[in-house]
């Protein structure tokens, strides 16, 4: 029978609800082996999907797990938002606190780094104490007190999705516009909040290297919020190169603090938390001139620090860094030539990060919080041979040619 859904697709046939979801729960349950699920995923990727089988695959993987029902349990309007991944990208630590200090809750389940991308588990943990491993009263308890709470993805929801992913991982099988939407957005409607933004991330350091792959990705998950009534706006952002001034855990914490707290405030931070905390107030109904309030009245950073305290971090670390680390190891990166910053790329200047301990090169590596790259200087900004472009840092790599070569590579400088 598997065999027949499997050559169904690779014909370019659609599939029925009820092929899909013998394939995703066979599959999730261990009757249906990886080869088959992988000659699947492969045909889907080459053959598509209808929007109809992509939200029958969607189903299909929520109901393998727990379904939540945030609203109810929290008591008031939950707002959830995701980022397809990015270097750089502080977004949720900015824009969680943000809104709680607008009277939304955001409660937040999210994913560690993944390749080049880093991810919100792994920056927070850089705060000295900090569990994300919260059971599911824990982090109801926290997004009721702080208005903001970030937990790692559970093994009971959407486990479908975990095991379909590491295979697509290892299959080539992971850019596919259907099989992304449906991974992305099971993971989201599961929770049962009231509303969803998805930040889609453009260009070089994306899974969306152009406009026109995002926009359809943006357009599927839109079409499958629609099939849950789920309120759902996507905004779509830079990826080009990296978002703000530091890449690595401990120094992006820092740079969301900072922000926070209104002080050296990065224009392309700016702009990206802008336009996410202004769809996500939408959604809740809200006026988005609550958001230089939030900042002014120090509240967003407030709330901040006490979704940490709540999560077991220590709070101070937020004020004084030094207390998520200092890296053993600094070294600086210069200019090559003098002219203007043309371009800094973004996956390049992940994949530097990588190699300085920033994040994990494979499953179960351990993260190095200190590691990761300051940026003295961005696209647009005149410099002369020798001047201090970027700092490197490390507290495990001792040898930093890798990440110097790589920030080579990123950096284009004009005449
Ligand atoms: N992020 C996900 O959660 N799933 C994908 O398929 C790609 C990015």
């Amino acid at each position: 029978m598997f065999y027949d859904i499997i050559n169904k697709k690779r014909k370019g046939e659609a599939l029925t609800h009820g092929e899909i979801d013998l394939a995703v729960r066979g599959f999730t349950n261990g009757d249906m082996p990886d080869y088959q699920m992988s000659a699947l995923l492969m045909a889907i990727c080459l053959r598509g999907m209808t929007d109809e089988e992509t939200a029958y695959l969607t189903d299909s993987m929520i109901h393998t797990g727990r379904v939540m029902h945030l609203h109810d349990e929290i008591g008031g309007i939950c707002i959830d938002k995701h980022s397809t991944g990015g270097v750089g990208d502080k977004m949720t630590l900015i824009d969680g606190p943000l809104l709680a200090a607008c009277g939304v809750y955001v409660p937040k389940m999210s994913g560690r780094g993944l390749g080049h991308t880093g991810g919100t588990i792994d920056k927070l943990s850089a705060i000295p104490g900090m569990r994300t491993d919260l059971s599911h009263m824990e982090f109801i308890t926290t997004v009721r007190e702080a208005g903001f709470g970030v937990m790692s993805q559970t093994a009971d929801m959407v486990p479908a999705d975990k095991k379909m992913y590491a295979l697509r991982d290892l299959t080539a099988t992971v850019e596919s516009i259907p099989l992304i939407a449906s991974s992305v957005m099971s993971k989201k409607l599961a929770t049962g909040a009231d509303g969803i933004v998805l930040d889609v991330k453009v260009g070089d350091g994306a899974f969306m290297k152009d406009e026109h792959s995002a926009r359809q990705l943006a357009d599927a998950c839109a079409a499958l919020a629609e099939s849950y009534d789920m309120p759902f706006r996507a905004v779509l952002t830079d990826m080009e190169k990296p978002l703000g001034r530091c890449v690595g855990n401990a120094l992006e914490v820092a740079e969301a603090c900072d922000y926070l707290m209104g002080k050296n405030v990065s224009p392309d931070v700016e702009e990206v938390s802008r336009s996410i905390s202004a769809a996500m107030l939408g959604l809740a109904g809200k006026e988005t001139s609550l958001i230089d309030k939030a900042i002014s009245s120090g509240k967003a950073f407030e709330r901040f620090e006490k979704m940490v305290e709540l999560q077991h971090g220590d709070p101070h670390a937020l004020t004084d860094h030094s207390l998520m680390g200092v890296p053993r190891y600094e070294e600086i990166f210069t200019a090559p030539a003098g002219g203007r910053i043309t371009a800094v790329k973004a996956e390049a200047v992940g994949l530097a990060a990588l190699a300085l301990g920033a994040g994990r090169k494979k499953l179960g590596d351990d993260i190095d919080p200190t590691a990761g790259i300051f940026f003295e200087r961005s696209v647009g900004d005149e410099v002369s041979a020798g001047e201090t472009v970027a700092r490197m840092y490390s507290s495990s790599v001792t040898d930093m040619s890798q990440a110097r070569a790589l920030l080579e590579s990123a950096l284009c400088i004009g005449g």
